[in-house]
């Protein structure tokens, strides 16, 4: 047993909580028109969104950032924002978190290209569009992030729309998946990722229904963010 699991359903990704488990990869494929639509879709629209939210208003709170983005309301932003909502759902639901920290983010840079250990618990990642978040075995671990480029050992990728959901070094010091964003700066490749986690000090103040609170965080520029797949 080395700690890593694939599934077939999203709620698979809930085996996450066994003692023995460090990493569950989701494995699925976007409808193609769905893929097509967010790969086509003009870089400049695409989300760079950080809230803090109960699951149960992720959608009032997204639907109008992702208006501010100029995303055009559609059947296949549709599809996107019922994905995320069914995400937010279940890593609230695994985390046993009653706030989820969403972090939704148009990348154009090699984003966080260094192998690392991520200083959380639990983070779920998956990418809408470009090359998804590179991994590697324990057994490379150590290896990986010494070497660092000059790595040059085994390593394993995520696909674009998997749904990875892993440990990071907060549950064990020097445990978790040793990982990195793929290399695309100077490709013009834009990605869109999803990084779920708990909340933290770190964290936006919790969304407030528009109208109640202006002053809610909403649309970032992406160096407002720092992300890090
Ligand atoms: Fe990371």
């Amino acid at each position: 047993m080395n700690g890593i699991r694939t599934c077939k359903t999203r709620a698979g990704l809930s085996s996450i909580n066994k003692t023995d488990t460090e990493l569950v990869i989701w494995k699925r494929s976007f409808p193609s028109s769905f893929q097509e639509w967010i790969n086509h879709t003009d870089a400049e629209n695409l989300p760079v969104v950080r809230i803090l939210i109960n699951p149960i208003e992720l959608r009032p709170a997204l639907e109008p950032l992702l208006d501010l983005c100029g995303l055009k309301v559609d059947n296949l932003r549709g599809q996107l924002v019922n994905d995320i909502e069914g995400l937010v759902n279940l890593f609230a639901q695994v985390t046993q978190s009653n706030a989820v920290d969403v972090r939704l983010q148009r990348i154009t840079h090699n984003a966080c290209w260094k192998f690392h250990r991520d200083v959380v618990k639990t983070r779920l990642v998956t990418t809408y569009r470009g090359p998804a978040t590179e991994w590697v075995q324990h057994a490379q671990a150590e290896q990986a992030i010494l070497e660092q480029l000059n790595y040059k050992g085994p390593l394993e990728h995520l696909g674009v729309g998997d749904v990875a959901v892993f440990k990071g070094s907060r549950t064990h010091p020097n445990r978790g998946i040793v990982h990195r964003s793929p290399s695309i700066a100077g490709t013009g490749t834009r990605r869109l990722l999803l990084c779920l986690n708990q909340q933290t000090d770190t964290s936006p103040k919790p969304w407030v229904e528009v109208g109640k609170n202006l002053s809610h965080p909403k649309v970032m520029k992406s160096n407002e963010i720092v992300l890090i797949d």
